[in-house]
C-alpha cells in the first residue's frame, strides 16, 4: 500500500483544501493528514477560528482522508514519514523546496495551489463585508 502524508492547518475548510486533499489521495492508496494543533498554530503565529477537534472532525468527514494525526512541531516530519511507512510527502507549492530534506526518506511532491482562495482571504473578505 502506497501511503501519502500532508500537513496543514485547514481552518475554515474551503475548496482549495478539498482539491489539495483529492490530488494528495490520488498519489497513493492511503492519505494521512497531519493537522496543526492549536498550540502549534500559536507558535506559527496563526490565529485559527475553529479549534483542533472541530478541524479534525471536518477533515475526517472528507472521503479522501483516511487518518488525521496531530502536527505539534516543525521537526516531527522525518519521524512521521519513517514511523508511518510513508511513500509520498506532499504539500501545496507555497511550500516549494521547503521540505526537500525529506527526499532522503520518501518522494516529495509540491502540488500547485488552487488560485484565488485561502483561509486568510476568506477572513479578510468577510471582515470587509460585515
Ligand atoms: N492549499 C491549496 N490551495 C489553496 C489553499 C491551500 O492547495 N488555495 C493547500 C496548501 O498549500 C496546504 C494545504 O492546502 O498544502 C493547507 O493549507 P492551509 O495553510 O491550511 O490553507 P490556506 O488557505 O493557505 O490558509 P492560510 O490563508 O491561513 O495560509
Amino acid at each position: 500500500m502506497k501511503k501519502v502524508i500532508t500537513y496543514g492547518t485547514f481552518d475554515l475548510l474551503h475548496y482549495g483544501h478539498i482539491l489539495l486533499l483529492q490530488r494528495a489521495k490520488e498519489l497513493g492508496d492511503h492519505l494521512t493528514v497531519a493537522l496543526s494543533t492549536d498550540e502549534f498554530n500559536a507558535i506559527k503565529g496563526k490565529a485559527v477560528y475553529f479549534p483542533y477537534e472541530k478541524r479534525k472532525m471536518m477533515l475526517e468527514a472528507i472521503k479522501y482522508v483516511d487518518e488525521v494525526i496531530p502536527e505539534c512541531c516543525w521537526e516531527q516530519k522525518k519521524e512521521d514519514v519513517n514511523q508511518l511507512g510513508i511513500s509520498i510527502f506532499t504539500m501545496g507549492d507555497d511550500w516549494s523546496g521547503k521540505f526537500d530534506e525529506l527526499r532522503e526518506y520518501c518522494e516529495v511532491i509540491y502540488l500547485p495551489r488552487t488560485p484565488d482562495i485561502s483561509t486568510t482571504t476568506i477572513k479578510s473578505e468577510l471582515q470587509k463585508s460585515f
